[in-house]
Formats: structure tokens, sequence, C-alpha cells
């Protein structure tokens, strides 16, 4: 704990992820089930996944103080204790006696196609209007919050307009993508730093347009694939200037802007000298096979709030979350492939 003796000791960082639990159940089968058809699956797998869970699982094992703050059903209990042994704080991990867990229904076929069916279950549970728990949520012992998109957006919305009220950073990944809509009305300038792919900033950008102009990465169906690393950053960064300059956005957000296998973009906006930073940090080098890349955008976030909590420079933070992310992409599974701050200590060395 900081020292008593002064007032102005800044508070120990504490992150509060408000966010969706899920069961992800995999079914391994020898092709998608089609209409009508009824196939047996070759293996089953249960795991804990959900954004909300996968990146609070994340800042713990970055070595960051995190709760999660969501809603499960009785059938979820096993994940609570999961997260929990993962270091993730769960006082306000409710169990609701008449919810299910989210749930994701995997199908995989071994050509590596899949289709997934999703159920909010508990994750979209929302107190009565009359409790006093719908009122601002109570978040005064944070010093930061991290969102997504996978519970009610009144929600998400509730927890950063009472962050941006009382100072504390918000961190925001919009995944699934919010309607045009709800981009142009959402309370921009609460919000501290945006982390998106490069898909998501194309929505953003869309969203946000004067029919005229915009540069949008995929606006013309570029496959950014196909574009080499100078292309693709060029758009990019033109894109992430864009959308700082929209009139909807907000002039202080900063932006991280991941791209799969050539890294991340970094917009800064807090830099010591006052002057805002745009620049490319390459992914981190892989020192075995890539197997999967689930997860990796939940690494990279975890890890990224994490370093903002321990206040080290920027470039330094996204480092550790490259290197974090090299690991991730070299292990199967979503949450199980997160590595812990030693194994990346270790690889950074
Ligand atoms: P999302 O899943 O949210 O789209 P990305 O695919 O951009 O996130 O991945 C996040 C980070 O994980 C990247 O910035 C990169 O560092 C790492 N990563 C993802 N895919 C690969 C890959 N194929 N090879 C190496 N690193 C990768
Ligand atoms: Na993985």
């Amino acid at each position: 704990m900081a020292s008593a003796s002064s007032s102005t000791t800044t508070p120990t960082p504490r992150c509060l992820v408000r966010g969706s639990i899920n069961i992800d159940e995999f079914f391994a089968l020898p092709h998608i089930v089609r209409p009508g058809e009824t196939i047996s699956s070759t293996s089953l797998t249960k795991k804990a996944g959900g954004k909300g869970a996968n990146q609070a699982y994340a800042v713990a094992r970055a070595g960051g103080k995190v709760d999660l703050d969501g809603c499960i059903g009785q059938d979820g209990e096993w994940v609570r204790e999961f997260l929990k042994e993962g270091g993730v704080g769960d006082e306000r991990l409710k169990t609701l006696e008449d919810e299910l867990t989210g749930r994701a229904i995997i199908q995989s076929a071994p050509d590596g196609e899949n289709s997934i069916v999703l159920h909010a279950g508990a994750n979209y549970h929302l107190p009565p209007k009359s409790s006093s728990s719908a009122s601002a949520p109570d978040i005064q012992q944070y010093t930061h919050i991290l969102l997504q998109n996978e519970i009610p957006l009144s929600s998400t919305l509730a927890y950063l307009t009472e962050a941006g009220s009382r100072g504390l950073t918000s961190i925001f990944n919009p995944s699934p993508m919010l309607s045009p809509e709800e981009l142009r009305k959402f309370p921009w300038n609460d919000l501290s730093w945006l982390i998106v792919n490069e898909g998501e900033l194309n929505d953003l950008l869309e969203a946000f347009k004067s029919d005229s102009t915009a540069s949008g990465i995929t606006k013309k169906k570029v496959n950014t694939d196909e574009l080499t690393l100078e292309e693709l950053i060029k758009i990019a960064s033109k894109g992430i200037l864009e959308l700082h300059e929209n009139e909807y956005f907000s002039r202080g957000i900063g932006i991280i802007c991941t791209l799969g296998s050539k890294g991340i973009l970094y917009f800064d906006t807090t830099t010591t000298t006052g002057k805002k930073e745009i620049g490319h940090m390459p992914a981190g080098q892989l020192v075995n096979k890539l197997k999967d890349t689930t997860g990796a955008g939940d690494c990279f976030t975890g890890y990224f709030v994490a370093g903002l909590m321990r206040g080290v420079p920027l470039k330094k933070v996204v480092n550790t979350c490259l290197t974090a992310c090299a690991i991730c992409v070299e292990n199967e599974g979503a949450m199980e492939s997160i590595p812990d701050q030693k194994a990346v200590l270790a690889r950074l060395a």
C-alpha cells in the first residue's frame, strides 16, 4: 500500500473489467452441421471464455490487480474458480439463480472451418431499474476501467461515464463492433484509450464519415493480407489520424490498432513532450511455430492495461504486449495460451 502520510499519494493501481463471461463448448466434427442434419462430435471440450473474462485474466497474468464485474449462472461456478486461480478478483462476479452462463457453441471441422452459436445468457442480465444498483456504478476504489461490447451497451456506458467523471483511465475494445448510430452517440470524451484491430478501425471510420471522404482500410474491399507492410502502415496511419480528427471522436484518446502478424500502430496523446506521436511496432518474433491466434487480441489488451497501470513508457508497454502475444499465438486456446509475466520477462531477457 502507498504511504498514508501524504494526502497526495497516488492510489495503488487496480483495474475493474466490466464485461462478459462465457463457457466455450468446442464440438469437433467431420464437417459443419448442415440444415436438417444430425452428426456426432468426436470430442467436446469446455473452456472458460468471453472477452471480459479473457481480458481480465490477461491483466492478472501480466501482474496487474484486477476484478471482474459481470454475471454467470450456477453452471458457471467452475469458471469463477478458474478465474480466481488465475488471480482475477471475483467479488463483483454475481451468480444468478435463474440464468445460464453465457455460451458459445463452437463447431470445428478438420479443414479449419468453424461456426459459432452465441447465447448471451447471464451476460445480458441488468439489475431492475428500481434497485439502487441501477444507479451510478461504484468504482471509486479503481484507477482503471476496461470495457468491451459483449454486455448491454447501457451498462458499458454507465461504467465509462462514471469513469470519465472520476478521472479514471478507461480502455475500450469495441468488440463486437457497435452500430454506426451507437458509435456516433458514444461518449468518446470519457475515454482514455481505444484498442481496435484493422477491421474495427475501418468500421469506425465508415460510421463517422461525412458522405464525401473516408480513407477506410477496407473501403474498396482491399484485402489487408495482400498489402505490403508499408502499404498497410500508410493506410492504417492515415485512418488513425482521420479518426483522431473526426468531429464525433475526441482528441485526447490514445489509439492502438492491432494488425495481426504485422504488429500494431500506436497513437499516443500522452507523451511527456506534449506532442502526439504515431508509430508502428512489429509483432514479437516467434520462437516456436504459429499454432493458434485465438485470444491474441485479448492477450494484447490485458497486457496493455497492466502496463498502463505500472506507468511505464508506452513503447515499453507495447513491447511487452507484443512479446506476450508471440507466446500466445505459439500456443493453443484462448485463455490457456495467455502467458504469465514470468514467461514474458524470460523471453524479453
Ligand atoms: P485480433 O484478434 O483482436 O484481431 P490481432 O490478430 O491483431 O488481434 O492480434 C493481436 C496481436 O497478436 C498482434 O498485434 C500480434 O502482435 C499478435 N499476432 C496475431 N497474429 C499473429 C501472427 N500470425 N503472427 C505473429 N503475431 C501475431
Ligand atoms: Na492462442
